[in-house]
């Protein structure tokens, strides 16, 4: 196979391994990355940070100083069959085996950007097999419906593990390595001594892979959902065509982490699969348009938004007095905005950002959607911002708004799947009980 030699081809080879996935795609990776190392992990995994998904201190910052993900992920949505004659519910032996095989990736990979970052999470149906409940300090309902307008499939799994790198032969190694298909068990990942495998605990049930990043969706919008002519401008990090996550925006690491009992330094996790139709995003919207349905008419009304939105540093514009206002903008523009429109549960009783949103695309099935992680103290906070976001209270105040025309960008999103996810912290990882028991 000739392998192209630009930088934009070796991004896009390393994005296109990944969603196909297996041995040769692998191969395919390590042509494309010439032999260029990857930095090992820690000696010791425990020294690292106690909560699992404090990612933002290892990760790129922007001039802005907003945090940049990694361009690569990978969702591995698992099923825990446990030992035969013990009820399902975990065995010591499986804890250390599990333990095991997370160090392998720790010390492999540093843990960054250039590296790799995951987080292991466990479902409501995980912790059913159990007598025992989860402690109060832990609000983890089963996933359910959370919009008027969809019907999404309920991602029920025990576990999922996410795996980000700038690097997806990084990720496609962990899983040929911990999860080996037939007799090709290599015995070292990057270097590093394989000690346990995650294959030996768990099947994946479900593999969904994601990518973000200026460029990525503009070499990528050859798929169903986006229109043919290519719309999706080459600066744009997703498919929508601006950039999300801004730093004074998103809640910090410490804030969605949980403050009390034995899970403390944990956090809980909703991931929503969203299918996006961006035919008529593209073909009825002006850029103006777009910023009024996105972030809020009156943002582009003043012009706040350039382009992606790069010129709005670490802030995307949604104030309180904006989304306070949100009737009268309602009323006078007969439009509300995304953004202004979720912000609104948002915010806690100090004015703080409640949510830790990690949002990135997706070609899987060749079409264009969305994985949608976002972290939290409390699923039920989730739930709030979403019920913000679903604007029901203004569209029964306003016969210009439907709920899925004018009202923020639901005439484009489709949600799918949804699930809810509780991480504990990382000496507490590995198939934990709910009284937070385990191995490490
Ligand atoms: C294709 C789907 C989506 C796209 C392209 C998108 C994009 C954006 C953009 C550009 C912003 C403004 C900039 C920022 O603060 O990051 C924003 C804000 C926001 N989005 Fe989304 N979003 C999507 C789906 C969702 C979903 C499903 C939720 C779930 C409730 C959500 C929750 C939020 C929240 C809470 C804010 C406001 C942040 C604040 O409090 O200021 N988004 N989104």
């Amino acid at each position: 196979m000739t392998l192209p030699d630009t930088s934009a081809s070796r991004r896009d080879v390393l994005k296109a391994a990944l969603a196909t996935g297996g041995a040769a795609a692998l191969s395919a990776c390590l042509e494309a990355v010439d032999d260029e190392p990857i930095p090992q992990g820690v000696d010791d995994p425990e020294t690292l940070p106690d909560r699992q998904f404090a990612w933002n201190d290892s990760l790129d910052h922007d001039e802005a100083g907003n945090v940049v993900l990694p361009e690569h992920h990978l969702f591995l949505y698992l099923t825990y069959d446990g030992e035969a004659g013990n009820d399902g519910t975990p065995t010591d032996a499986d804890r250390e085996r599990l333990t095991a095989a997370l160090r392998t990736i720790e010390r492999a990979y540093e843990r960054s950007n250039r590296g790799v970052v995951f987080d292991l999470g466990y479902s409501p149906a995980y912790f059913d097999r159990f007598e025992a409940s989860l402690p109060e300090s832990v609000d983890l309902p089963p996933p359910r419906r959370l919009t008027p307008v969809d019907t999404p499939t309920l991602d029920e799994q025990d576990a999922l593990l996410q795996l980000a790198s700038d690097r997806s032969d990084a990720l496609l190694a962990i899983e040929e390595t911990l999860f080996p298909d037939g007799d090709d068990t290599p015995e070292t990942l990057n270097g590093v001594a394989v000690t346990g495998r995650l294959g030996e605990v768990f099947r994946i049930d479900d593999r969904r892979t994601g990518f973000i990043g200026p460029g990525l969706p503009a070499a990528n919008q050859g798929v169903g959902g986006i229109p043919e002519d290519g719309p999706v401008p080459d600066a744009a990090p997703l498919f929508m065509g601006f950039k999300a996550g801004f730093a004074a925006n998103q809640a910090s690491e410490a804030s969605v982490a949980i403050e009390d009992g034995p899970f403390a330094g944990g956090t809980t996790k909703h991931v929503a699969r969203i299918r996006q139709q961006l035919d008529k995003w593209y073909d009825e919207n002006s850029h103006e348009e777009m910023v009024a349905k996105l972030f809020s008419p009156q943002l582009a009304e003043s012009g706040a938004v350039e382009g992606v939105g790069e010129n709005l540093g670490d802030d995307s514009g949604i104030t309180a007095e904006l989304f306070a206002a949100i009737d009268e903008t309602a009323d006078v523009f007969g439009l509300v905005g995304h953004a202004e429109k979720a912000a609104r549960g948002n915010r806690d009783s100090e004015g703080n950002v409640r949510t830790l949103r990690r949002h990135v695309e997706s070609t899987d099935n060749d079409n264009a959607s969305l994985h949608f992680p976002s972290y939290q103290q409390q699923i039920s906070e989730f739930e709030a911002v979403q019920e913000a976001m679903n604007g029901t209270d203004i569209v029964a105040d306003n016969p210009e708004i439907d709920p899925r025309v004018r009202n923020g960008i639901f005439r484009y999103i489709f949600v799918e799947n949804r699930g809810n996810f509780f991480i504990p912290p990382r000496s507490r990882r590995a198939f934990p009980t709910p009284q937070g028991g385990d191995a490490a």
